[in-house]
This record gives C-alpha cells, structure tokens and sequence, in this order.
C-alpha cells in the first residue's frame, strides 16, 4: 500500500520506517527543508539503534521517500499517518496547531478519493471527535493510532508492539487500517495484541499507559523516603515488590524520577483535560509531585553534605541509551547547583550537542567543564553525582573513584551502586533510599 506520513521527528520517523519494513511505500514529509535533505541522505541526529542501515536500505530501494509537506505528488496516496508534535503550553495544555494545520492542508489536498487520517500523536481526549466535527463535509475519516514508542528503542519497539489500538467510527477504514498491520498480525512470534475500539477510549489508553508507567516511579520513589529512615534497602523492596507477578519487576528502579518527552507533557495533558470539564484527579496530579521532589531532595542531598562546591556529573541525557536532553532530571540538577555557584566537570557517554549551547556562557566561564573520560573528570572535584544510570557507571571502579576525587562523596541518583561495598571502600555513599 501507498501512505504519507506528516511529520520526520522521531515518531514520524520510525513510522515511516516500520511501515516501509511491513512492505508499504512511504512517502515521508515535513515543512523543516533542511531535515527533509538530511534524511533524504540518510542523515539523521537521532541516537536511536539500527536507524541509519535500515534508512539506507530503504532509500536505496526506493521504498521510503522524503519531501515537503508543501510540495508533494497529491496523487501519491490517499492514506495519510499523522505523527507532529503536541508539545505542552506554559499553561499545561497540548500546543496543536501543528496538527491542525497539518489537517488542514490535508483536507485541502486535490483528490477525489475518500481520505484516511490516522492520528499517531498523543492528542487530548475528543481531539479526534472534534477533528470529524470541524471536517464532516469533506470526504475524510480519522482513526486514532496512538504510538507507544520508547526513545533509544523506538524502532524495535515499532516492529514489535505489544498492542495496536485502533480508535474509530468507521468500518472500511478500519478494514483498511488491518491491512495495513496484516504483515504485523500475521507475525505470531511477536504476539501482538489488536484492541480495535472507540476513538476517545484509544486516546485515554495512551494516557492512562503513560500515568500507570509513571505512577509506578513515583511510587517507588516515595517509598524510598521510608527506607531512608528506617535503613531499609530501596533496591531490595523494588526486588521484593517487583516479585509480585500482580505487580511485576519493570518501571520500579528508584531515584532522580522520571524524564524525558512524554510522562512530564502527557500527566500535565490529562490533568487539564480533566480540570477543563471539573474533573479532579488528585492521585494522578500527585505523581507528577512526588517526581519533582525528588529532585528537591536529591540538590539538598548534595548542599547539605558536600565539603566543597565542585562536583563531578556523570550522565546528563533523560536516561542511558538516548542524547535527548527533553526533562532530563540531571539539567535540574545542575542548574540547582549553579544557583549556588558549583562548578561542574561533566561526562556523558553521548553528550548531545544541545548541552553545549545551552550552557554556553558557563562553559566559556570554565564553571563548567567536559570531559571525555570519566575518572578524569573527577579531579578536584569533592564528589561525584551519577544523574543517568549508563551502563558503563553499573560496574565501576570504586577505588579509582576514591583515588581522583578530593573528597570521597558520592551521590548515586540512580541507586546504580551498591550501598555496603562502596562504603566498604571508604567512599561517603548517598542517595535518596538512604538519606532522606
Ligand atoms: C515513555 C514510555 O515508556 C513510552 O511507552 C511512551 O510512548 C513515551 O514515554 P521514554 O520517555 O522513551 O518512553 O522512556 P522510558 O524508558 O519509559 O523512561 C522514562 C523515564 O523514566 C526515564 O527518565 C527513566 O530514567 C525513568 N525511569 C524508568 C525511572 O526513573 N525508573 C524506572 O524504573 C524506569
């Protein structure tokens, strides 16, 4: 089958990609020029595993194309997957004009053929009800497709989903819709589940996943108070609890919270789209709470005990595996500290280039400084503070720690270490499952 997909971000990306992979013709567009020409060469500065050969492959195969969202063959096809960005407003809403005037020009696009929209990006519950209110006189169908994807893993994740929700109000393009994931459904070694349903219930289970992911970290992170005064062991518990198959082990790592692009935008999303129709939702308010204090309790953490205002950051992006930078706890760690006038020495196993921008001024002043090696950039500095559990700081060497650092503090974020041995070997150990 032939599909456009709007928007080259990372989720109209990956989707194109998986769509070509399944055997279908992709013509992915975007109104960014310069993006456009870069993916068309199979560039892109999303750190994301087996993107760049599986680019090639298909540009090469002539199966995936890239253009402008202005200026594209109207005739190509008349399925078009939606996948821009809904960033949040200062007042916690979900910014959509971008898909409103992506929808617009679709509309709009000269065809006699009954259209398929089918809605990738996290939206507002309604939003799809709304869009077939406003366009009901064209002939036009919207299906709710909300993506799960998680950064680092997005493309694995992609081709192996453990759900597909499809939210609609129309049978032939659902019919279509299956037929597009046939050679994903047929696939039974992925064991993909089908939940074809009604389009605000697709919208709420994209929230209510994320509100669930997220709910469970903060969780485990208030708990993590009660074990920092009563000297029980955090990692423990999350073992003990994560034993319960009710409960099960994932998402109960404790620590910093959670960051990135999604938990942040889509609970702030949910809990105004409530709000706006006099709907409390104090639990699911609460997460984003706890998640906040956490990083409170982690800064003080550090103020309270450190000997001296210089401090080693190891891990800067929003969790391993990734360079986005979106909500990464360790920025708000480190602009606490430069409130209080730290200096920094910084590693990072991929530093984006975005850190170097932003932090421009402290960088041209040496209050912040990169390294490339990480024992290195614990000279002269009186601790160390692990923000992003790389794996390359799980096994580390502690005496090598010790031997660098001016003074032996180490503040674990991440519980990536293990309390009793790194204080068998002289180091002062905190984190926020033993300090409160
Ligand atoms: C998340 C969802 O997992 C994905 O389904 C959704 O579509 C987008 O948001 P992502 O943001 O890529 O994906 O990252 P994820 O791996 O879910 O981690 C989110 C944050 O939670 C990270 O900052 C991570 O460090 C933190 N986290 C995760 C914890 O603090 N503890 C855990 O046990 C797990």
């Amino acid at each position: 089958m032939k599909i456009v997909v709007f928007g080259a971000g990372p989720i109209g990306l990956i989707t194109s990609l998986s769509l070509t992979i399944w055997g279908h013709d992709v013509l992915c567009v975007d109104l960014n020029e310069q993006l456009i020409e870069r993916l068309a060469k199979a560039e892109s500065d999303l750190f994301e595993a087996d993107l760049k050969t599986q680019l090639q492959k298909y540009l090469m195969l002539k199966k995936l194309q890239f253009g402008l969202s202005t200026d594209f063959d109207a005739e190509f096809s008349n399925i078009y997957f939606v996948a821009v960005g809904t960033p949040t407003k200062s007042d916690g809403t979900s910014d959509l004009t971008a898909l409103q005037s992506c929808i617009k020009s679709i509309v709009q696009i000269p065809t006699a053929h009954k259209k398929t929209v089918v809605i990738k990006s996290t939206v507002p519950v309604q939003t799809n009800q709304n869009l077939s209110d406003m366009y009901k006189k064209y002939n036009v169908c919207f299906i709710s497709n909300p993506e799960f994807l998680r950064e680092g893993q997005a493309l694995n994740d992609a081709l192996n989903p453990d759900r597909i929700v499809l939210g609609h109000q129309d049978e032939p393009a659902i019919q279509l819709l299956l037929q597009i994931y046939q050679p994903l459904i047929n696939n039974k070694e992925n064991k993909t589940k089908v939940f074809v349903t009604d389009p605000a219930t697709a919208e709420i289970s994209k929230y209510a996943s994320n509100v669930f992911l997220a709910a469970k970290i903060s969780l485990i992170n208030e708990i993590s108070k009660i074990t920092a005064k009563f000297d029980g062991d955090i990692q423990h518990v999350s073992k003990i609890v994560g034993a319960d198959t009710r409960i099960g082990p994932e998402f109960l790592n404790s620590g910093l919270g959670y960051g990135g692009s999604c938990f942040q935008k889509d609970i702030s999303a949910f809990v105004n789209v409530a709000a706006a129709h006099d709907i409390q939702l104090p639990m699911i308010s609460a997460i984003e709470t706890v998640n906040q204090q956490q990083l409170n309790r982690f800064s003080n953490l550090i103020l309270k005990n450190i000997p001296e205002n210089k401090i080693c950051i190891w891990g800067i992006s929003f969790k391993p595996e990734t360079n986005d930078l979106r909500e990464a706890s360790a920025l708000k760690i480190i602009n606490a500290l430069l409130k209080k006038n730290f200096t920094l020495h910084i590693h990072d196993p991929e530093l984006s280039p975005e850190f170097l921008q932003k932090y421009a001024g402290y960088l041209n002043q040496k209050q912040i400084m990169i390294f490339k090696d990480k024992y290195q950039a614990l000279n002269n500095c009186s601790g160390l503070a692990i923000c992003t559990e790389w794996p390359e700081y799980v096994n580390v060497d502690l005496q090598k720690i010790k031997t660098h650092l001016s003074h032996s503090f180490i503040f674990d974020g991440r519980n990536t270490l293990d309390n009793k041995t790194a204080t068998e070997q002289g180091l002062h150990y905190f984190s926020l499952g033993t300090h409160l």
